[in-house]
């Protein structure tokens, strides 16, 4: 059964959504293996976001993730990376489909950055890498 790492962003914790998501991954019938509530830091950062190193987004999106505490999860399930990827919806909040996390309850502010209040690894690989990141206690 596959593992997939969540993150509720900044954004969902300081406007209270962090049972709403968790409530989410829940009802579709995923279990939580690892929860912890906390601020990144930049050399965590760099690293989970290394693919967009250099990308104009990359600078307020590391600024973003570090304005406050995120839920960073461990979702456990059959084709949970998948699966959870389709619970959030579009990256951004604006096109994301109602009845997905950030369709329902995220939108554009004109910001930097799209602060769409979830993040999930994008593939088995992303997920591995994510868990030792995020939970190098128990990534194996
Ligand atoms: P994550 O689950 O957060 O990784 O979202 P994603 O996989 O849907 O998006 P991606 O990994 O491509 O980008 C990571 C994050 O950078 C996004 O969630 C956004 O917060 C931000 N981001 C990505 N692309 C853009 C963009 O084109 N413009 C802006 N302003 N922000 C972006
Ligand atoms: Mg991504």
């Amino acid at each position: 059964t596959q593992r997939t790492l969540v993150l509720v962003k900044p954004d969902g914790v300081r406007r209270g959504l962090t049972g709403e998501v968790i409530r989410r991954i829940e009802a579709k019938g995923y279990t939580l293996a690892a929860l912890e509530l906390r601020t990144a830091t930049r050399e965590l950062l760099a690293a989970h976001y290394a693919e967009h190193e250099g990308k104009p987004f990359y600078e307020p999106l590391v600024e973003f993730m570090l304005s406050g505490p995120v839920a960073a999860m461990v979702v456990e399930g059959e084709r949970c990376i998948e699966g959870f990827r389709a619970l959030a919806g579009a990256t951004d909040p604006t096109a994301a489909a109602p009845g997905t996390i950030r369709g329902d309850l995220a939108r554009d502010w004109g910001l930097k950055v799209q602060q769409n209040l979830v993040h999930g690894s994008d593939s088995p690989e992303s997920a591995e890498r994510e868990i030792k990141i995020w939970f190098s206690e128990i990534a194996g």
